[in-house]
């Protein structure tokens, strides 16, 4: 008898057990377990219960049997359930034989927060003092003493602010998260967080304290400068006590709380933060403060904004670094400076630890880079002052500190003002990566250590980059939601992590954002810095990130919830085009940011492709995105619409862009690419098409010339028109322009230009050039789904069908890609030589593959020990334009293929058969 496929990992909203959730139908998964891997793990039928009690009957919602194979995005379907109630569910699955499985009672839950407005009763609280629009003001310490009148069952802490808060109940700080609430349009909605501080509290004296920051709301954002959405920081905090015998007590913020200012002189993302020990407030987080002058706390109105829940992970602090050798000494007049090398460009923030006299002040600062004499290279920060400083309270015993309020984009760590004569250690600095918390899903390896350290830099960009909201880099003065990197690296970030919620998020940020017109702007949240429509590439963010979210997650809903925005948003481009030609030259408007930071232009940082080319191809990918997703949640009618005004484009594309031998305007890489990703051409001109991208290719002695438009889809346009060779040949350059120029050169993060620096040149404009943008890490969907070869099917999204068809090439003698999907892990692992290859697959449970063999037909090829015909499991063996396909059920496999040596896999993959 076959072992049992539990239901295991239940998720809601992708979340596990979240609580403050606002979803009156929020989405339920699970995965089955890969019962001592049996094959052919598939669920026939499912129940979900859902109860008000750890192991209660099923008084929420008995979903009762349901037959079928759905384990993901499962919608509640049962009564309301109240405000701030827990919801326990359990599953039962069916297996393919009937077998029936049940989760736990008791381990899963969703918990619902205060669901309407008037269940609020807290008031926003904070200090009388602000900062101007160029200077900060102390963090506000706010504390506030209570009795209660037994141990309480059960608490949860409700809190946001406007700023950064940091809150504590009896000397512990609550929860592990940072910078929030996080960032949205707080001129339209703040986050809230739900704490469970049940344990945190007891019978009798309680305190509850927070420190504010300025953060977002109040602090630098991009070069807006400051008071971006306000003034000063406020808190609003909601504590909800629940007693054994049903009695409930509330402690919020309101006039009664106390108020001081302290240690924190300054905060900010952007400039750093000042903190003086000298100044710490003795005993605040305790009954009686012994030190601090503390007066009532200011009461602000109610600003009327929304107060929304998170839809996704805070930041958190990931692993700890500590520098890869001992410091750097560098003399100085009064004083001496360390430099710290952590050996990885990474975001977030340090700790010191240091033993000084009382009153040092010492001055941190970070790098990206070293410049040539050895010292921080700070020029590409621009006004971002990255400056941290700390003044000892001259503890014998030393002391520690970590700023709270700030992050930083760095590799190097500069202290200054240590005395002369006096050591730093390498002990002295450990640094701490920050980046909202998303599950890692993916990992890509290979033969070359180049490309692996590639796949390393892109999932470290990705990382310094997800903070929040994707943003283009960490370190200077921007760090804004830039759209069109976005939506270039979305698809690879996919593969590393799972986005679904972040994205989620994010694309209420988009809806938020939205114009009355329809427009959205280039960065969102939106600033005033940037305002106006974002143009092509760029807005189109917000149709390309839900489809990319319904692909890979199978998100339906997420697709729901926004079509009609995104309607408006497409009907918007119609009305900025003419005879079909988005952003037509006759119109003379702003003609977005063209293929940014191609090498192909005029010097211009805009590339040499037409930007109405560009406009009129992404309108054409819009309308067929939002066919697709019109079909996916069922509505025919708008499909064909959107199946019609996408066929109408293409039309107005060709007459305009496209000569009848195959030319398209521009006669760029960038153009070229557009045209056959986006399918704009007719069939029989895309061989022209591909000759003439090659030729450009070559002619720039194999090196690329694209920029964040044409990047993305480069090598998958030449794979897909059979050069896989000189897909490879791109991959492997190692002169720039090229993927791997900056990692020989010893890059550990994506850079933002392919000469950020070169031998030849140095350092590229410091006006824009940033060691961590994730832009051109966009190949990173290539390594996944062309050398590794797992993709998915869009109409089977959410990897419910796989496609598994390696296709191996260059140098490459093996690769290796990992993901973990809603269904559990899918594994491609391959291994060439000549007249040989073996390849490892796992196809999770409950989901189905297709196989396609990257060998000669009429190669051998075995499952095991057995032949591939009759191997359990394995079906549908065909061969289709001369390779070996099969269907598999879900399982793994290892297999193996022989043939004479005369036909290689390599000539294979070059196109040769
Ligand atoms: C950002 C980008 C962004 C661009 C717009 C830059 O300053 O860093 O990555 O997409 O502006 O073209």
């Amino acid at each position: 008898m076959s072992s049992i496929a539990l239901p295991v990992f239940l998720v809601c909203n992708y979340l596990v057990n979240p609580l403050g959730v606002q979803d009156a139908h929020p989405r339920l998964a699970w995965q089955l377990s890969e019962a001592d891997g049996r094959r052919g793990v598939a669920q026939s039928a499912y129940e979900i219960r859902v109860s008000t009690r750890p192991d209660g009957p099923a008084d929420l919602w008995d979903s009762g049997r349901i037959e079928g194979d759905a384990t993901t995005q499962v919608p509640y379907g049962g009564r309301p359930v109240p405000s701030r109630t827990r919801a326990y569910w359990q599953v039962t699955s069916w297996d393919e034989h009937g077998q029936p499985a049940t989760s736990p009672a008791g381990a899963a839950f969703w918990e619902t927060g205060p669901l309407s407005r008037a269940e609020w009763k807290a008031q926003w609280i904070g200090a009388p003092w602000h900062g101007s629009g160029h200077t900060g003001s102390p963090a506000p310490y706010l504390r506030r003493a209570f009795k209660l009148a037994k141990a309480p069952v059960s608490a949860r802490l409700y809190i946001t602010a406007l700023g950064l808060y940091e809150a504590y109940i009896n000397g512990k700080r609550v929860g592990d998260d940072h910078f929030t609430p996080g960032w949205t349009d707080m001129r339209k909605r703040v986050q809230y967080q739900a704490y469970d501080v049940t344990a945190m509290l007891g019978s009798g004296d309680n305190v509850i304290g927070a420190i504010l920051g300025d953060g977002w709301y109040c602090g630098n954002v991009a070069a807006q400068g400051r008071q971006v959405y306000g003034d000063r920081p406020k808190l609003f905090a909601q504590l909800e006590v629940a007693y054994a015998d049903g009695s409930r007590e509330v402690v919020v913020s309101d006039a009664s709380w106390q108020l001081a200012g302290g240690p924190i002189l300054e905060d900010d993302l952007l400039m750093g933060e000042s903190y003086d020990a000298g100044q710490e407030l003795a005993g605040w987080l305790g009954p009686n403060p012994s030190s601090g002058e503390w007066q009532p706390a200011r009461v602000f109105a109610d600003p009327g904004i929304e107060l929304s829940p998170m839809l996704s992970e805070p930041v958190r602090a990931h692993e700890e670094i500590s520098p890869v050798a001992a410091p750097r000494r560098e003399a100085g007049w009064g004083n001496d400076a360390f430099i710290f090398d952590f050996g990885q460009n990474l975001v977030g923030n340090v700790t010191l630890s240091i033993k000084a006299a009382a009153g040092t002040t010492l001055t941190l600062r970070y790098a990206e880079m070293l410049d040539a004499s050895g010292g921080l290279y700070l020029d590409n920060l621009r006004s971002a002052r990255a400056t941290d400083q700390y003044t000892c309270r001259g503890d014998p015993a030393g002391e520690t500190w970590t700023p709270r309020f700030t992050f930083h984009g760095f590799r190097y760590a500069e202290v200054r003002g240590i005395p002369h004569g006096a050591e730093l250690g390498a002990g002295a600095l450990v640094a701490h990566v920050l980046h909202s918390d998303l599950p890692r899903t993916g990992e890509f390896s290979c033969s070359d250590p180049l490309i692996n350290q590639l796949q390393h830099n892109i999932q470290w960009s990705q990382r310094g980059n997800y903070l929040e909201v994707p943003t283009d880099c960490p370190q200077r003065d921007e760090r804004l939601g830039w759209t069109g990197d976005a939506q270039a690296f979305i698809r690879t970030g996919a593969w590393n992590r799972e986005v679904a919620p972040f994205f989620n998020k994010w694309q209420r940020d988009i809806a938020d954002a939205q114009m009355p017109s329809g427009a959205e702007p280039a960065v969102i949240p939106a600033i005033d810095l940037v305002p106006g429509d974002g143009g092509p590439a760029w807005a189109d963010a917000a149709v390309i990130c839900p489809w990319t979210v319904y692909e890979c997650y199978g998100d339906r809903a997420l697709i729901e919830r926004h079509f009609d925005a995104l309607g408006r948003y497409v009907a918007y481009i119609g009305t900025q085009s003419k005879d079909d030609i988005r952003l037509h030259p006759d119109l003379d408007k702003w003609g977005g940011f063209g293929d940014w930071l191609a090498l192909d232009g005029s010097g211009q940082v805009d590339g040499g492709t037409p930007k109405d080319l560009i406009a009129t191809a992404f309108y054409v990918y819009d309308a067929r995105l939002m066919a697709s997703m019109a079909r996916a949640i069922g509505r025919a009618d708008d499909a064909a619409r959107y199946d019609a005004l996408a066929a109408r484009v293409t039309k107005a594309f060709q007459r305009r862009f496209v000569t009848g031998d195959g030319l398209v305007a521009g006669n760029t890489q960038t153009s070229y690419v557009l045209a056959l990703q986006f399918d704009l051409v007719p069939d029989e001109l895309r061989p022209k098409l591909a000759d003439e991208l090659v030729r450009d290719i070559r002619r720039r002695g194999n090196k690329l010339s694209t920029g964040f438009v044409g990047t993305p889809y480069l090598l998958h346009v030449l794979a897909r028109e059979g050069r896989l060779d000189v897909a490879y040949s791109l991959l492997e350059q190692q002169q720039w322009p090229s993927w791997l120029y900056a990692v020989t050169q010893g890059a550990t993060t994506i850079w933002e230009r392919w000469d950020g620096w070169t031998k030849e040149k140095g350092f590229q404009d410091k006006g824009m050039n940033s060691f961590n943008h994730y832009a051109y890490g966009a190949v990173g969907d290539w390594l996944y789904e062309v050398v590794a070869g797992i993709d998915l099917d869009p109409l089977r999204p959410g990897y419910k069908h796989i496609l598994l068809q390696p296709q191996p090439g260059g140098g490459l003698t093996s690769a290796r890609g990992t993901h973990l999907s809603p269904y559990g892990e899918i594994v491609s692992d391959w291994r060439s030589s000549d007249g040989a290859f073996d390849w490892s697959v796992t196809v999770p449970p409950n989901t189905a593959a297709t196989a396609r063999f990257p060998v000669p037909a009429g190669a051998e090829i075995r499952e095991g020990a057995s032949p591939l015909a009759g191997s359990p499991g394995v079906t549908g063996i065909r061969t289709e334009r001369g390779e070996v396909t099969c269907e598999l059920v879900s399982g793994s496999y290892r297999f193996s293929a022989t043939w004479p040596k005369a036909a290689t896999a390599g000539d294979r993959a070059a196109g040769s058969p």
